[in-house]
């Protein structure tokens, strides 16, 4: 399964990509399922993404204008690892190296090949290796800065 979402900006970057997606029987979770966005904040949409994909232990697809934005907000959860990737080089690092469980992407940029970053995102495995060790220092990081309100209880 693959959990998506976008703020008001991706709305048809998001569609495109679903379409894409059940065109390889890919199963989608739309996490921001409904055609009337026009507020929708991209820290709400990332940690409304960020905690589904924790929920399900899958990937995860998060789109704003930038896919700044949205990756900075999807980084503040504890177990995500957000990234932003403009091109199938980045995509496949990412998955790599960083294990990287959110791909970021954004719906104002130009000349991105979306299909295939995403392809590329969701079939690329982690190597493990020294780039666990580097995982777990991240992870190590995450557990030191715990505490707090937990944001969904706001909302
Ligand atoms: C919304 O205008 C825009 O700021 C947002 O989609 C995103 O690009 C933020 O990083």
């Amino acid at each position: 399964m693959i959990v998506i979402g976008s703020d008001h900006t991706g709305i048809e970057l998001k569609k495109r990509i679903i379409e894409h997606l059940k065109k390889k029987s890919v199963d989608v979770k739309d996490v921001t399922n409904f055609d009337d966005q026009t507020g929708d904040d991209y820290p709400d949409i990332g940690y409304i993404i960020s905690k589904n994909v924790l929920k399900e232990r899958c990937l995860g697809i998060a789109i704003c204008g930038t896919g700044i934005g949205i990756s900075i907000a999807c980084n503040k959860v504890n177990g995500i690892r957000a990234a932003v990737c403009t091109n199938k080089y980045m995509a496949k690092m990412t998955r790599q190296d960083n294990n990287a469980n959110v791909l970021c992407l954004g719906s104002r940029l130009e000349n991105i090949d979306v299909e295939d970053i995403v392809d590329t995102f969701i079939s690329t495995d982690f190597t493990g290796g020294r780039h666990q060790r580097r995982v777990d220092k991240i992870q190590k990081i995450e557990a030191s800065q715990k505490g707090g309100v937990e944001y969904g209880n706001s909302l």
